[in-house]
C-alpha cells in the first residue's frame, strides 16, 4: 500500500534541516566548550571538521534519504540490497533510531530548562532581578535539585515536540520550522547588534579567532561536536532527506545547512562572550564558571546589568527554546517515521507513544542532576561519566553518533555505486563538479578522523 509520506517544499526542506542542525549544540554546548578550550584554535579545528568531515557526510545522508524516500532503517536496507553486507545494513539505520530515542530523552531535559528560564526571565523583567553573583548559581542548583520541576519541564518539552510531529510532515514540521527559524534569525540578529556596543565585543572576537596552541584532546572534541551540531550520525538527515522534493538540489541545500549552522554557532559565541568579556578580567574568574551551566548561571546576571537587558533576557531564552524545539522534532521524527513506514503505525499513535516512552526514559536523566543522589552519582561506565544524564550524553556523543557517521561514510564512500550517487546528487542540481572531492573526503578523511576519535575514546578521553 502506497502511503503519502509527505514532501517538503524547497525552502521548507532547508529550513527544517537547518532547524534540526541549529539547537542546543550551537547555543548551549558550542559556546561552553569553546570557552573551556580557550577559543581560537579550537574554533579553527571545528570549522575544518565541519567542512571536511561534516559536510560530505551531510550530503551522503540527505542523498540516501531522498534516493529511497524512506526512513533510515528501510533506506539502508533498500540500498544495502545491492552491496556487500546486504540487508544487514539496516542495522546502521536501526542504530540511528535507538540513538535518537536516547538522545531525545536527555536533550529534552535541557530544552525544558530554557522554557523555565524564559518564564523566569519574564518574571525578572517585570518584577525586577534580585539574584546577584553566587545567588544565581545557588538558584540554578536549587532548580536542578527540584525533582518535580525537572520532570514537569521535561514533560512540557516532550509534549510540544509530540504535538508538532503529530501534525505531520507538512502541516507540523514544515509549518513550525518556517515560522520559528525566521523568528530565531531576527532575535539572534538583535542580540548580535546589541553586542557590538558592549565593551567586551572586541575581546570576544579576538578570543574566537586568535590562533594558539591546542591539545589533541580538544581537537577531537571539536570533531565530535561537528557531528552533534550538524545532526549527523543518527539518521535525522536521512529522514528529512526522504521528504525532500526531487527538484531540489542536495549539494546546495547541504551547503546552506552547514553554513547557517556554523554562522549561528559563531554568533551565539559572539553574543555570549561579548557579555562575559565586558566584565573586568579580575572579576571574571569569580563570576563565571567555565562549565555547562554558563547559559543559566552567568547570563541572567549579565543581561540584567545591561541596557535593554529586560527585553533581551526573555528573548534570548525563547530563542534557545525555539532552536531546541526544531531539533527535538527532527529527532522524534526519525523514530516516528520508522514506526509509520516499517511497522505500519498511524502517525497520530506513533508520536505520542514514542513521546511517552522517551518521557519515561528521560525521568532518571532529569533527576540525575542533583534531585536524586543515587541517580546523580551512578557510574556504570566508570570514571568517564557520572550520573544518568552524563552517561547518556557520553554514550551518544562519543560512541553512537561517530559510529553512525562512520557507517554512513563507509556505505556511501566505498559501497554504493558512483553512478547511482552521481545521479541522485545531480538530480535537481545539474552537473556536480565536486563529486570526486566529495568521494575522497567520504572515503578517507571522514573514516580516518572518526576512527581516530573512537580510538581516543577507548583510551579514555571523554569529549561529551
Ligand atoms: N544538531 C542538534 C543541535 O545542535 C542536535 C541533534 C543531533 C539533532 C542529532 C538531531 C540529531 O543541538
Amino acid at each position: 500500500m502506497a502511503v503519502d509520506r509527505g514532501t517538503f517544499g524547497r525552502l521548507g526542506f532547508v529550513l527544517a534541516a537547518v532547524g534540526s542542525a541549529i539547537g542546543l549544540g550551537n547555543i548551549w554546548k558550542f559556546p561552553y566548550i569553546t570557552y573551556a578550550n580557550e577559543g581560537g584554535s579550537f574554533v579553527l579545528v571545528y570549522l575544518i571538521a565541519v567542512a571536511l568531515i561534516g559536510a560530505p557526510i551531510m550530503l551522503a545522508e540527505v542523498m540516501i534519504g531522498r534516493r529511497t524516500q524512506a526512513n533510515p532503517v528501510a533506506a539502508f536496507a533498500t540500498l544495502g540490497a545491492g552491496v556487500p553486507g546486504g540487508r544487514w545494513w539496516r542495522i546502521a539505520g536501526g542504530l540511528g533510531v535507538i540513538t535518537g530515542f536516547v538522545l531525545l530523552s536527555y536533550y529534552a531535559v535541557i530544552a525544558g530548562w530554557t522554557v523555565f528560564y524564559f518564564g523566569k526571565g519574564i518574571g525578572w523583567s517585570v518584577r525586577g532581578f534580585d539574584l546577584e553573583g553566587p545567588a544565581l548559581s545557588e538558584y540554578f542548583g536549587g532548580f536542578l535539585a527540584n525533582g518535580p520541576l525537572q520532570i514537569l519541564f521535561h514533560a512540557i518539552f516532550i509534549a510540544l515536540t509530540v504535538g508538532v510531529v503529530m501534525l505531520g510532515v507538512k502541516a507540523g514540521i514544515e509549518r513550525t520550522t518556517k515560522l520559528l527559524m525566521p523568528v530565531l534569525g531576527v532575535i539572534l540578529l538583535l542580540l548580535l547588534i546589541n553586542s557590538f556596543s558592549t565593551p567586551g565585543f572586541g575581546e570576544a572576537l579576538r578570543f574566537l579567532f586568535h590562533v594558539g596552541p591546542l591539545d589533541a584532546g580538544a581537537a577531537l572534541e571539536a570533531v565530535g561536536h561537528a557531528f552533534f551540531t550538524l545532526s549527523l550520525g543518527m539518521g535525522a538527515m536521512v529522514t528529512y532527506g526522504s521528504y525532500m522534493a526531487r527538484n531540489s538540489s542536495i549539494p546546495r541545500a547541504s551547503l546552506a545547512i552547514c553554513v547557517l549552522d556554523t554562522l549561528v554557532a559563531l554568533c551565539a559565541c559572539i553574543v555570549m562572550f561579548s557579555i562575559i568579556f565586558s566584565v573586568p578580567e579580575a572579576e571574571r574568574a569569580t563570576t563565571f564558571q567555565r562549565s555547562a551551566t554558563i547559559l543559566f548561571t552567568t547570563l541572567p546576571h549579565m543581561f540584567y546589568g545591561m541596557a535593554f537587558g529586560k527585553i533581551l533576557a526573555p528573548l534570548f531564552y525563547i530563542l534557545v527554546a525555539f532552536a531546541a524545539l526544531t531539533s527535538t522534532i527532527s529527532i522524534l521524527e526519525v523514530v516516528v517515521s520508522y514506526l509509520v513506514d516499517v511497522r505500519g503505525w498511524a502517525r497520530q499513535k506513533a508520536a505520542p507513544a514514542v513521546g511517552v516512552a522517551v518521557f519515561l526514559l528521560g525521568i532518571p536523566c532529569a533527576l540525575s542532576l542533583g534531585a536524586s543522589p543515587g541517580l546523580s552519582g551512578w557510574r556504570p561506565l566508570g570514571a568517564v561519566a557520572t550520573g544518568v544524564f552524563d552517561t547518556f550524553d557520553y554514550t551518544v556523543s562519543n560512541w553512537l553518533l561517530p559510529i553512525g557517521g562512520l557507517l554512513t561514510a563507509i556505505f556511501a564512500g566505498w559501497l554504493l555505486s558512483s553512478k547511482l550517487e552521481r545521479e541522485e546528487l545531480e538530480q535537481g542540481h545539474g552537473r556536480f563538479p565536486l563529486f570526486g572531492v566529495w568521494k575522497f573526503a567520504l572515503r578517507f578523511v571522514g573514516p580516518i578522523a572518526i576512527l581516530w576519535i573512537l580510538y581516543a575514546v577507548v583510551q579514555g578521553r571523554s569529549f561529551a
